[in-house]
């Protein structure tokens, strides 16, 4: 099958276009080929979101909701049908995908809501006679690059508050995961959202993506990926004067003391950890665990991490699916000898899974690490990979301290029976997102997504706040 772009509401083939095969991470076979657009396709994009864009922003915001109302319901009606379609491109579990797809759908109900609530506020003049409010304005044309950790729910985190809030898009997804933004083009098409509105251009972050960022007319980017690609984004963005909105890594840890119900964060760790083969930016990668109970939690995290299945994740009994690709697979490889030279001991995993059922795929053990230090390379650096290192403290304070040394700022967890260490925890904890006897992942749409530090820039994604990226405060005073 060959993708097209989808441009002012049609399906654009171009046929002077190259393609890359999109591959099953489970087994290597070719699901899709991807056109990998140029500046040209981008141009194009632009000028028809530009065009709708103008007519959008004149629909009354509670009308701009309903076509979400419709994304949501045909969203819900295809569930299993896309789900199946995330597994096989991305090679998350079932489960987790039917997970992700929800969260597409709870995103397009909730920001349907805000299309009720865009409210501004009316203010007291100094003066007599004079009116004054402020009102939040759609800000014109958006430019939306995604990752392929989460190819449905992150778009809808960005897609679904722009189009709300009166913008038009240009959709750029990673070249690994593009059939689920497929899937979205024919919803959009579906629900009847008027053309230009959305826009999909498929392409590379280098050419497509650098198009958008360069072009005059993209007054937006909303970016989620690696903090060394969002680094070049802002800065090309920042020449440009554009609104920049920057999700990018994390180092997660959770911390468990020696009050902690340790069945309960062994739970948490290993979903946390492991799930989505450790390619979340909310993934746990760090436990900070209190000297007393680091024998106890090591020896249950051991037991559990055996007895979990690896495999193709849309066999409903494994746990563990692929990661993404090779150069994922190499790159989690790496930091093996890496942990070794500065001294820590692999308590398991470490290692490729070549033989079969795993040789066609790129299944990677999963892989624990005891006796780091806060400073180690593998303790500092996001893996993208199913690895945890456990690290061990001797008390609260240091615990926190330990959880802070990091350059990224996304989401943390802490495990106490303490009520008192859980408000202290809340406060000094330097992420983002703060769980309290949860484990790092599992973020709902309602409150803000982002994190502090190297993971992000100010912005957030999803929540009420997602409106900040994309609308405009405009202030009027009327005389009378
Ligand atoms: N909602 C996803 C998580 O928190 C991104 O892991």
């Amino acid at each position: 099958m060959k993708l097209m772009n989808y441009v002012n509401g049609q399906w654009r083939d171009n046929p002077d276009t190259k393609f890359t095969a999109v591959l099953n991470p489970a087994n290597g076979e070719e699901l899709a080929q991807v056109p990998l657009s140029t500046a040209k396709e981008v141009d194009e994009a632009v000028l028809a979101a530009k065009a709708a864009q103008k007519k959008w922003a004149k629909v009354p915001a509670p009308k701009r909701a309903d076509y979400l109302y419709d994304i949501g319901r045909l969203m819900k009606q295809k569930k299993e049908e896309l789900a199946q379609v995330l597994t096989k491109e991305m090679g998350k579990v079932i489960e987790e995908a039917r997970g992700e797809v929800q969260e597409g759908i709870d995103m397009a109900y909730y920001m349907a809501g805000e299309g009720r609530r865009l409210f501004g506020e009316t203010t007291p003049s100094e003066l007599a006679d004079k009116f004054a409010m402020s009102v939040r304005a759609p800000i014109g044309v958006v430019g939306l690059i995604t990752p392929w950790n989460f190819p449905v729910a992150i778009a809808t985190w960005k897609s679904f508050p722009a189009i709300v809030a009166g913008n038009a898009f240009i959709w750029k997804p990673a070249t690994e995961t593009p059939m689920m933004a497929y899937e979205m083009a024919k919803i959009f098409e579906e629900a009847g959202l008027p053309p230009g509105v959305a826009n999909i251009v498929f392409g590379s972050g280098s050419e497509v993506g650098t198009a958008m960022i360069e072009h005059p007319d993209v007054k937006v980017i909303s970016f989620t990926g690696s903090t060394e690609t969002g680094r070049k984004v802002a800065e090309a963005g920042g020449r440009n004067l554009k609104k920049i909105s920057l999700e990018m890594g994390g180092k997660n840890a959770v911390i468990v003391m020696e009050d902690a119900n340790l069945e309960l964060a062994v739970e948490g760790i290993l979903w946390s950890a492991f799930g989505t083969a450790g390619q979340r930016c909310t993934a746990c990668s760090r436990v900070i665990v209190h000297k007393d109970v680091k024998e106890a939690l090591q020896n249950l995290l051991l037991e559990k991490t055996s007895a979990l299945t690896i495999g193709d994740g849309l066999d409903e009994s494994v746990k563990i699916g692929p990661v993404i690709n090779k150069g994922a697979l190499e790159k989690t490889h790496s930091y093996i000898g890496i942990g070794q030279e500065e001294g820590a001991a692999l308590l398991t995993g470490g290692k490729i899974l070549e033989e079969a059922p795993h040789d066609k795929g790129h299944y990677y053990a999963p892989t624990i690490f005891t006796d780091v230090a806060p400073d180690m390379r593998i303790a500092q650096e996001e893996i993208f990979g199913p690895v945890i290192s456990i690290i061990e403290v001797g008390s609260f304070e240091e615990a926190i301290e330990v959880n802070n040394s990091v350059i990224y700022g996304l989401s943390s967890s802490i495990y106490t029976a303490d009520v008192n260490r859980v408000f202290k925890a809340q406060r000094d904890l330097d992420t983002g997102i703060v769980y309290i006897n949860a484990g790092t992942t599992g973020a709902e749409i309602h409150l803000p997504f982002g994190g502090t530090k190297g993971t992000g820039n100010g912005h957030r994604d999803s929540g009420v706040a997602a409106l900040d990226v994309f609308t405009e405060w405009k202030s009027v005073y009327v005389d009378f």
